[in-house]
């Protein structure tokens, strides 16, 4: 026998840096390195301040995600919580919708990060480096996530060092004029908003992964936490140098904002070290998609949700290798064959559902398990529920896939329950 069923569990090995890093390996990434010019366009001088208010939506499903982790960790997350807190019903469906937001998103940043690599070598074909990196975090994936997460500890470092570069040196080159019009009281800063959430998607990664973390009651509600004011402080600085180094508008018109913002310091060095920062942060978006997608899986299979085979854990590894090659397959797959350009705003309804179930689960925990008033989760709850309103006339074509995947996962539940209840 070279395996084990999860009965046996995982071992808990992560440590409060790993775990942190893991929400921040999801957070920092497409958002930041490209969606800042779409939002630039909207807010204008005051992108800021969409970005606090972004965070301050953030912050609210946050404490509702801190208050279910340390309620109970479990791997799966979300999953586990909508399943015994609301029904099994919606809990299969947000993981269902987990599942189809994290691995879209998870091909997208691949494709991303084959396009930013083509800009730099225009000799490498995008779809087969997007798919030669998705089998190559899968092996990592593969290996135990040790090795996962002391690849992204070096990635995320490397990411932090970039921005950080980013707003040290940009500073020196900083054109006061670029806030003249700084006006943040237009319904612009709210749309920007509302596109700048994407980019603080990813905060609570590390709770899917919580039965790996050590002492976890306590490290998953901190990493998230500490996750979401590192991402937080960092998009302040890097919105406020990149408007200062070109404004608003010439951000807007870039399709790599923070290359273009740096590049007006004539520093070539420079221009290369954002452009590789983009590169390394897409790198660590997709690996934590890779793992928080198979541990999702992982979690379903568990409970039969999927099928069961997807639960084995690899004896020497410890990994649910199953779900891990199943997951990296599709991801393969997605990047050869399909066109992703609306993946942004799939991912982000999807992302609004389980946010929504997240808060709508804490909102159910008994009074003896809640840390803050009833409040928090119901401002939670609330937030999602008006940006998942202003979707519906900001990006109906997301409403319209993101219900067909809901119809696609009610069918195969219904499938599942009614015909194969032995499957
Ligand atoms: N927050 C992640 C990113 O910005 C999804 O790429």
């Amino acid at each position: 026998m070279t395996e084990k069923t999860s009965k046996t569990g995982f071992k808990p090995t992560l440590g409060l840096f790993d775990a942190t890093a893991i929400s921040v390996g999801a957070i920092i990434g497409a958002g930041i390195f490209v969606v800042t010019g779409i939002a630039a366009g909207y807010a204008g001088p005051a992108l800021t301040v969409s970005m606090l208010i972004a965070a301050a939506v953030s912050i609210f499903t946050a404490l509702s995600f801190v208050e279910l982790t340390a309620w109970q960790p479990r791997e799966g997350s979300i999953y586990e919580y909508a399943y015994q807190l609301i029904s099994p019903f919606a809990g299969f469906l947000t993981g269902w919708m987990w599942i189809i937001s994290n691995t879209f998103a998870g091909a997208a940043v691949a494709l991303g990060f084959a396009n930013y690599l083509h800009a730099l070598f225009p000799v490498l074909p995008q779809n087969f480096v997007a798919a030669a990196l998705c089998l190559l975090f899968t092996t990592l994936n593969f290996l135990g996530i040790r090795q996962s997460a002391f690849f992204n500890n070096i990635l995320v470092t490397a990411k932090l060092a970039v921005l950080g570069f980013f707003v040290v040196y940009g500073f020196f080159h900083v054109d006061s004029a670029n806030f003249a019009s700084f006006n943040p009281f237009q319904s612009g800063v709210f749309t920007a908003a509302f596109y700048i959430f994407f980019a603080y998607g990813g905060f609570a990664r590390v709770a899917v992964v919580a039965e790996e973390v050590k002492d976890a009651s306590k490290t998953v509600p901190r990493a998230i936490l500490l996750s979401l004011a590192i991402s937080t402080l960092i998009y302040i600085f890097v919105g406020l140098i990149a408007v200062g180094l070109i404004g608003a508008d010439k951000l807007a018109q870039s399709n790599s904002p923070l290359t273009a913002a740096i590049s007006v310091t004539g520093n070539l060095l420079a221009v290369y070290a954002v452009s590789a920062g983009g590169l390394i942060a897409t790198a660590s978006v997709l690996l934590t998609a890779i793992l928080g997608v198979s541990r999702m899986v992982y979690a379903m299979s568990r409970r039969k949700d999927l099928p069961q085979k997807l639960s084995k854990l690899h004896r020497k590894y410890n990994t649910p290798y199953y779900s891990i090659w199943a997951m990296g397959i599709a991801m393969v797959m997605l990047v050869i064959f399909v066109d992703l350009t609306k993946v942004v705003a799939i991912s982000t309804f999807a992302l609004l559902f389980y946010y929504t179930l997240a808060n709508v689960s804490a909102l159910k925990l008994k009074t003896s398990d809640r840390l803050y008033p009833k409040i928090v989760p119901f401002i939670g709850a609330t937030t999602c529920i008006g940006l998942l309103a202003f979707m519906l006339f900001a990006a109906p074509q997301a409403w319209i896939i993101g219900v067909a995947g809901l119809a696609a996962g009610t069918v195969y539940y219904l499938l599942k329950t009614r015909l194969f209840a032995a499957f």
